[in-house]
């Protein structure tokens, strides 16, 4: 005999986030602010994170202007006591979260030839450490977070299609975009990070996905080399590079409880990049 079932939330409220406080690092990046305007538009109270303090203002004043709840939250998420000290201040403000998304990344480009230990240690500080002390310091909000609302907390990683697969070093060229060793490293023990978290966190109703985005390159790289942008989209089955907005869906699916039954999951968001 099957269990019991719940009505669940209703379709039209599936992607809503009303009443939920999210925390989202590198907010002010490419990918950052869609996904800052994404968990505004559905609702949800924004924490918006990146080092640079005027940068986050700037986007905390134009969401505001729109009419989203925001607040800021300057600091390196490699820094530790800075982790903890803004953990707690949410804790202080809000006594709870519901969605924590480790967006955060920076790194040097650089080759086989070039790459040094110092490299990889800093880009396994910031795509892995940083998130795993922003996972570990936020338990107890995320806990509440989960024991106050009917669904479940979230977090959700962001890797890179690089975590998976090894750039395909024909189409770099001279472009100066060519992505390095150190970088997709770091992302696939991320994903590896998602899984762990996401199966050791079950229990405690936090769910742990990661989104890998593909290639959306910066616009700098398409103007400067065009032929690059060209290499970029043969490369990818949908024959396109991604608009930044794309990943605002994606965002939202695994954010909100239309993904009440989903944890431990990386998903490509890749125009098909790693399917063949
Ligand atoms: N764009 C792509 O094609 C692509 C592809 C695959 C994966 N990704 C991943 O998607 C995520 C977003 O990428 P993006 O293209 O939006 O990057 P981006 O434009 O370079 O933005 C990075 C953001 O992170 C912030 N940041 C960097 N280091 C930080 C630190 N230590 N502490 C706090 N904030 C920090 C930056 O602001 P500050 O410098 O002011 O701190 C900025 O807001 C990254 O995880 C990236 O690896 C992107």
């Amino acid at each position: 005999m099957s269990e019991p079932q719940s009505k669940g939330p209703g379709v039209s409220s599936l992607f809503r986030l009303d009443g939920k406080v999210a925390f989202l690092s590198g907010a002010t990046g490419l990918l950052g602010r869609p996904m800052a305007e994404a968990l505004g538009a559905a609702g949800a109270h924004v924490i918006l994170n990146a080092r640079n303090q005027d940068r986050v203002e700037a986007l905390a004043s134009e969401m505001t202007s729109r009419g989203h709840q925001v607040s800021t939250a300057s600091f390196d998420v490699t820094d530790l006591s800075a982790v903890r000290g803004h953990v707690a201040r949410i804790a202080d403000q809000h006594g709870r979260l519901d969605i924590l998304i480790n967006n955060a990344s920076s790194g040097r480009t650089g080759t086989i030839d070039s790459a040094t230990a110092e490299d990889f240690e800093q880009a396994y500080r910031v795509n892995v450490i940083a998130a795993f002390e922003m996972i570990q310091a936020s338990l107890p909000i995320l806990r509440e977070a989960a024991r106050r609302a009917k669904t479940s907390a979230s977090v959700v990683n962001v890797g890179s299609m690089y975590g998976s697969v090894s750039p395909d070093p024909s189409i770099y060229g001279h472009s100066g975009a060519n992505n390095p060793p150190y970088y997709g490293a770091a992302k696939a023990g991320l994903i590896q990070l998602t899984r762990y978290a996401a199966c050791h966190l079950a229990a405690d109703r936090i769910r742990v996905n990661c989104i890998s985005p593909g290639p959306f390159p910066a616009a700098q790289y398409v103007e400067r080399d065009p032929e690059f942008h060209t290499r970029l989209k043969a490369k990818t089955p949908m024959h396109r590079t991604g608009d930044p907005c794309e990943i605002q869906g994606p965002l939202l699916f695994l954010a909100s409880s239309s993904s009440s039954y989903v944890t431990g999951i990386n998903l490509p968001v890749d125009g098909g990049w790693t399917a063949w």
